[in-house]
């Protein structure tokens, strides 16, 4: 079936099966590999993009559901929560191998656009699907933290 939707403001048509992930059609069809695939079962969060503003597992969302929406992947992100939280994680230098740190990212910036000055436990709550094999989770907690601080100012 042909599906349309936006990705990153863009107007895009792909020819898929209904059941295809998202993220299958983001990395092989529309070559926006930013974003990662980790675990494929919705267990790691390294795929995380946003959808309608919303974040999302990308892995296990077929892309038929997806028709008419829009789509943000981390080459898109922009506004001034995805600025003050990229800031943020390169002056802490968060990312150590980096593998999941464009999911970390699209779903701190997705918080902050709900929760503007988050509690540490708004940050657990938000970034508990969001796994780190080389353990940054300090780094992200304080990166939001920071973000948070500059948004006020
Ligand atoms: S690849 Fe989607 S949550 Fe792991
Ligand atoms: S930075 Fe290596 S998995 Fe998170």
């Amino acid at each position: 079936m042909t599906i349309d939707f936006t990705v990153n403001g863009r107007p895009v048509s792909v020819d898929a099966e209904p059941d295809t992930p998202l993220l299958w059609v983001l990395r092989d069809e529309l070559r926006l590999t930013g974003t990662k695939f980790g675990c494929g079962i919705a267990q790691c969060g390294a795929c995380t993009v946003h959808l309608d503003g919303q974040p999302r597992r990308s892995c296990i969302t077929p892309i038929e559901t997806v028709a008419g929406s829009a789509v943000t992947t981390i080459e898109g992100l922009s506004g001034k929560e995805a600025e003050v939280v990229q800031d943020a994680w390169r002056a802490l230098d968060v990312p150590q191998c980096g593998y999941c740190q464009s999911g970390q990212v699209m779903s701190a910036v997705a918080l902050l656009q709900e929760v503007p000055k988050p509690s540490d436990d708004d940050i657990d709550g938000a970034m508990a699907g969001n796994i780190c094999r080389c353990a940054t989770y300090v780094r992200i907690r304080q990166a939001i933290h920071d973000a948070a601080g500059k948004l006020e100012g």
